[in-house]
């Protein structure tokens, strides 16, 4: 299976290490013999090798703060270029998310479909504003749109759902899936202050690189859209959800609330509503006999109410870099078998 990676930060860099270590495993477990043939980052620069990038050598260069380019002999094509000239079975979408407009990964994701080549992506801006068009779109041309990733990073959600649930209807599905917020309420339970949790969690790699775009819930937002599209099929956009974040929640809220023996958590919910597929984020007050109030610190969870189960959760990372360069993996896996 030829790679190319469009994006090669943070979760670029973990699916390379992941590619490098399980790479006698996915041979003989899978069957599946991955080789990087392009990698290119806006910032990090480009290289291309029909033959196989040396993901190690990649890695160093990176590391050492030298362009990609001088690994394999002056490639300076953008992410586009890379697209149209290179031949690959799979593009990995690993640029950053740009949750309002979708761009560039929506463009990068187009090109790549309409050449016959699969796309798994972690960007949750193409996925929740246009899931159903790049789905169609890999289906027209003999190809696979995946994204595990884009809502709990490694953690199985679309896939427990896509295969394990298959045969279930779901009501209902809610929890915790923005790991920076999450953190920072736990951290506020402790006794620390707003902005001080808040530079841990980035300092942890937790936080988008705005982290508005977690404390006030747009993370959240894209997440619960791409649920209501791709699991519900809804075709709601992120606008038409009410959205609310963390930081008006005061120190002095969260006291009062643990006396009561109740917890703060950032809730993404999607739910039918009749005819209708209905989606929100906001705080929410919860018991803490609750499942969700049990969930501290960076970790993601996921109520999926089904008419054959009640309710089924998933607790696990929602962020990180391994964690998130294992989503891939996991899509890699599913492509090779199909
Ligand atoms: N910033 C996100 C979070 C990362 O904190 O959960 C994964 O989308």
């Amino acid at each position: 299976m030829k790679l190319l990676l469009i994006g090669f930060g943070t979760v670029g860099q973990g699916l390379a290490e992941l590619l490098i270590e399980k790479a006698d495993e996915l041979k003989q477990e899978h069957g599946l013999d991955c080789t990087v043939v392009g990698i290119s980052d806006m910032l990090k620069g480009s290289c291309y090798d029909p033959n196989g990038i040396d993901l190690e050598a990649a890695l160093a260069k990176v590391e050492a703060g030298q362009a990609l380019s001088t690994l394999t002999g002056g490639f300076e094509w953008d992410a586009l270029e890379m697209i149209q000239k290179v031949d690959a079975d799979v593009m990995c979408e690993l640029t950053y998310t740009d949750i309002e407009t979708g761009q560039p990964a929506t463009d990068h994701i187009r090109a790549a479909l309409a050449k016959g080549m699969s796309v798994t992506t972690t960007n949750k801006g193409p996925t929740a504003l246009a899931s159903r068009e790049l789905m169609e779109l890999a289906a027209a041309n003999g190809a696979r749109f995946l994204f595990e990733g884009t809502v709990m990073a490694g953690t199985p959600l679309l896939n427990l759902i896509r295969e394990t649930l298959a045969g279930s209807e779901i009501s209902e599905m809610q929890g915790i899936l923005n790991g920076t917020t999450n953190f920072i309420l736990t951290r506020m339970e402790g006794g620390m202050d707003y902005a001080a949790a808040l530079t841990e969690a980035q300092e942890l790699g937790y936080a988008e690189a705005v982290p508005d775009a977690d404390v006030l819930g747009w993370d959240a937002l894209a997440k619960v859209t791409i649920l209501a599209n791709t699991v519900f099929g809804a075709s709601l956009e992120p606008d038409d959800s009410p959205c609310v974040g963390i930081t008006e929640i005061t120190p002095e809220q969260i006291e009062a609330a643990a006396a009561d023996g109740k917890k703060y958590k950032l809730v993404g919910r999607v739910w039918r509503d009749g005819a209708k597929v209905r989606a929100s984020v906001g705080p929410q007050l919860v018991d803490n006999s609750h499942p969700l109030a049990g969930v501290g610190g960076a970790t993601n969870a996921m109520t999926i109410t089904t008419d054959t189960l009640g309710d089924v959760t998933i607790v696990g990372p929602g962020a990180g870099r391994r964690e998130t360069g294992f989503s891939l993996l996991i899509d890699l896996i599913h492509l090779g078998r199909s």
